[in-house]
């Protein structure tokens, strides 16, 4: 608990009061931990592994929001608004999950200000990420999309090495398209583009991007 961001602030013994209220599970890779319009009961913090947070078309296509990684919570929103659950979410990979009932998350805001301040906070960067992906929606074309998405991924869950960053693969192709909100097969023309320039090697476990030349 100690680990999660918005925890910071707190002393050992609300540390230990936190820990009493919350409940620790494992998940295994591609688990459906919500789906888009159910009611919403619970708050989750990633303590080790990554959760994809999508939407769907009604024809199945599906488009991802975000990819929550450990120290990150997701889950808030309706248990802060009392509607249905605003998007999807499924782990990528085995995952380690804390969670909190509607009415403990409540009351931990209610007592203490900087928690509440933290989730604002993570709804202010949220905003600011939502509104970057609509102005790259609308101005930018899908080679660049990709290639920002890659700078992104590699910035949030690369490990660097001097200009070159190792991404282990918890997204397939499908999903790095509908993060970048291109159709596959412009991802990979731009995928086979970087590769002949040895800007991007792609393994069956991991893909190493020079994030210099990238740039
Ligand atoms: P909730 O609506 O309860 O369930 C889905 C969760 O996904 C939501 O709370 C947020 O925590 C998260 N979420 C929804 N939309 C976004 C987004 N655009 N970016 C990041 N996370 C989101």
């Amino acid at each position: 608990i100690q680990k999660v961001p918005l925890f910071s602030q707190l002393n050992a013994d609300q540390l230990n009061a936190l820990a009493q209220i919350c409940t620790r599970r494992s998940y295994k890779g591609n688990t459906i931990l919500f789906a888009e319009k159910d009611a919403g009961s619970v708050f989750y913090m990633v303590l080790s592994g990554s959760v994809k947070i999508y939407t769907a078309s009604h024809t199945g296509e599906e488009k991802i929001l975000s990819i929550c990684k450990a120290g990150e919570s997701f889950g808030e929103l309706s248990l802060i608004d009392g509607k249905p659950r605003s998007a999807s979410a499924q782990t990528l990979e085995d995952c380690l999950l804390l969670s909190l009932t509607t009415h403990n998350f409540l009351e931990l805001l209610r007592s203490h200000f900087d928690i509440a301040l933290g989730i604002m906070q993570e709804l202010s960067s949220r905003l600011r990420d939502t509104n970057q992906h609509v102005h790259d929606l609308t101005f930018l074309d899908a080679r660049t999309r990709v290639i920002k998405s890659l700078i992104t991924l590699a910035n949030k869950h690369g490990l660097r090495s001097g200009t070159m960053i190792t991404i282990k693969l918890m997204l397939n192709f499908d999903e790095i398209s509908q993060l970048a909100g291109v159709q596959k097969a412009a991802l990979m023309q731009v995928i086979r583009d970087l590769e002949e320039k040895a800007i991007l090697t792609i393994s069956p476990s991991e893909f190493k991007l020079d994030l210099a030349k990238l740039r």
